[in-house]
């Protein structure tokens, strides 16, 4: 989704913009766009397509200044196109404003302007906001001042970064519902919609909240309420080394990221597991254990791929901590009313911690008195800040779209929360200590599954040119066929559609026939035997079948086209396992099939509008 950067200090701010913005390009985004003010010129360029179409604009043109801010676009009003890029400008092209989000009543807004005979470039809802600012510096009132009363007229989202060539000692920065932090140097300040953007110069950052505006200078900021209340903030270390976002020598982010699972999965245990007592030890959770335990239910609420980890929490708590657990689609959520009360707790999960879906659930939620937690991956991301306790997944920062570590680190912590209920529920000692004992050989099972790769490539070159999948899986291996299928069709474009096995023969059965590839999740468990029925329906139909089995299993590998083997764990923790094959398919078949991997179109890495 957009990204922000913005510079004022004593360095030419075009090479730390582009930087900057390129450090943002995994948020999914379709223009860009610079503007620079210095004593003798303001400057905008902008584009369709990459940073690296803008990058080279900006240094035919020479751009230096040591103020200015840059953005990438994500369209919502309007198409991706260079008059509706970012910065948008005032009438007479002296002042420069960036936005993330959503004005809602642009329209109202626009009608007025356009009365005071203002003209309209794009088809944005951004570029009211600089005609409104302009309205207000019209009536002689500072940069600051015309910002904040242009925002106290705005409905809708914002995090915004303006600069202007009447005040160009400073940078303004508001955020209301759309992430955005200020970067404190050494005589140099920054802005930014992610600290990715500008960990390569501080790791001092300020985080903005809900209805905070900034006047930031290159050797101090001050920080008001949209309303003018004074406030002071905090400055915060961020603890990310630099080399974490890069590709690390891999073709892609998203295999980078596949491979880095077995340390991610130690990350988000590492710590955490007391094997004596057999518990887990989550700082973020104490002092509310028992009103977790109490709560006459746990929902579990996310978007995407922190759905379906948000599955397997269901099926977890179920069955080890017996508490009743219900799951939501927090875009759902948000808008039905949901009946919720003192009594529930809600959990937040997120690897971004800024979707606005889940944000919002979560604000309806805490509205209703519910007990909210946050399991996210950013540090210091919204939900993780404004959620009443939380855990994180550590498994340090995710650039590609599709989500990969993310959501087995996002397992290991519903593990987590599953055996410290289930502990001071019915779970026994020993119960306990195996559960641990088998979360602590995950790293080395993971990794046996990745050497594997080679071979996963070679099953995939014989799926490449299939136009439909079926994922099929039961029990915890459900939620890891909803999830094979969402990270085929979202990086190559594939029809899939993931299915609980048992529901084949109510539907899509249908669609079986030797073009037609399944790929089942059929490790041994409870259910093996039933879903090898499945199989062998499948197999009467003329279906393809991959299925993904475990060591040792020699039946399933009769009755298939190919299989995977990965090795045996505890039931609960199978599907940290058993996605890793089915990253790595979705993987190599994007890449053959020429697709970008890493930025899959009309995707966005966190979704920060509705
Ligand atoms: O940051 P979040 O976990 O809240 O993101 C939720 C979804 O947008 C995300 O999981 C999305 O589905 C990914 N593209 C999946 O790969």
């Amino acid at each position: 989704m957009c990204g922000i950067v913005g510079y004022i200090g004593d360095k030419n701010c075009v090479p730390i913009i582009i930087e900057g913005l390129k450090r943002l390009e995994y948020r999914g985004y379709d223009s860009a766009g610079i503007g620079i003010i210095n004593g003798k010129e303001c400057k905008v360029i902008k584009t369709k397509g990459k940073v690296s179409e803008l990058e080279k604009l900006v240094y035919k043109e020479k751009l230096e200044s040591n103020l200015g801010i840059g953005h990438t676009r994500w369209a919502t009003h309007g198409e991706p196109s260079t008059v509706n890029a970012h910065p948008h400008l005032n009438k007479d092209k002296t002042l420069f404003l960036i936005h993330n989000g959503i004005i809602e009543n642009y329209l109202s807004l626009k009608k007025g302007l356009l009365k005071e005979g203002y003209e309209f470039l794009s088809e944005t809802d951004t570029e009211v906001l600089a005609h409104l600012i302009d309205h207000y510096l019209k009536l002689k009132h500072s940069l600051f001042q015309a910002v904040r009363y242009a925002l106290n007229e705005v409905e809708g989202t914002y995090g915004i970064a303006v600069i202007y060539k009447g005040e160009p000692d400073k940078i303004i920065a508001a955020r209301k519902g759309s992430p955005l932090v200020l970067g404190i140097g050494d005589n140099e300040n920054f802005v930014a919609s992610d600290v990715n953007a500008l960990i390569a110069h501080t790791k001092k950052v300020v985080y903005l909240e809900d209805g905070e505006i900034a006047e930031v200078y290159k050797d101090k900021f001050e920080t008001k309420t949209v309303a003018d209340e004074t406030i002071i903030k905090e400055i915060h270390q961020v603890d990310m080394k630099i080399d974490e976002l890069s590709k690390g020598g891999f073709a892609h982010y998203m295999l980078k990221e596949i491979m880095d699972q077995p340390e991610s999965i130690y990350n988000s245990m590492r710590g955490r597991l007391v094997y004596d007592e057999g518990v887990p030890k989550l700082g973020g959770l104490q002092g509310f254990e028992e009103r977790i335990i109490n709560s006459r239910r746990i929902i579990l609420a996310a978007c995407g791929t922190s759905w379906h980890a948000a599955l397997v929490g269901e099926y977890m708590i179920e069955q080890f901590a017996g508490k009743a657990v219900e799951v939501e689609y927090a875009s759902e959520m948000r808008y039905r009313n949901p009946i919720i009360d003192k009594d529930d707790t809600v959990i937040f999960i997120s690897q971004s911690g800024e979707t606005a879906d889940t944000l919002a659930a979560m604000k309806e939620a805490k509205k209703k008195g519910a007990l909210c937690i946050g399991i996210c991956n950013v540090v210091g991301s919204t939900i993780a800040r404004e959620s009443d306790a939380g855990v994180y997944i550590h498994a340090g920062p995710e650039i590609g779209v599709a989500s990969t570590k993310a959501f087995t680190s996002q397992i290991v912590v519903l593990a987590l929360i599953t055996l410290l209920l289930a502990r001071k529920r019915n779970l026994s000692l020993p119960e306990g200590q195996d559960i641990i004992k088998h979360m602590k050989k995950l790293t080395e099972k993971v990794d046996s599954i990745l050497k594997q790769n080679d071979y996963i490539k070679s099953i995939a070159e014989k799926y490449v040119n299939s136009k439909n999948f079926l994922y099929l899986g039961r029990g915890y291996n459900f939620p890891v066929a909803l999830e094979g299928a969402l990270k085929l069709k979202e990086i190559s474009y594939i029809h899939a559609e993931g299915y609980p096995a048992a529901e084949m023969k109510h539907g899509p059965i249908a669609l079986i026939d030797d073009n037609m590839p399944v790929v089942f999740i059929a490790t041994k468990d409870s259910v093996y035997d039933k879903v090898i029925s499945n199989i062998q329906e499948v197999r009467a139909r003329k279906g393809r079948i991959l299925a993904i089995v475990n060591e040792g299993d020699d039946q399933i590998e009769t009755m298939v086209d190919h299989v995977i083997k990965v090795p045996k764990t505890h039931n609960m923790l199978t599907p940290i396992l058993t996605v890793v094959p089915l990253q790595l398919l979705a993987y190599h078949i994007a890449v053959m099939k020429g697709l970008n991997v890493d930025q899959p179109r009309n995707l966005a890495k966190s979704v920060t509008v509705e």
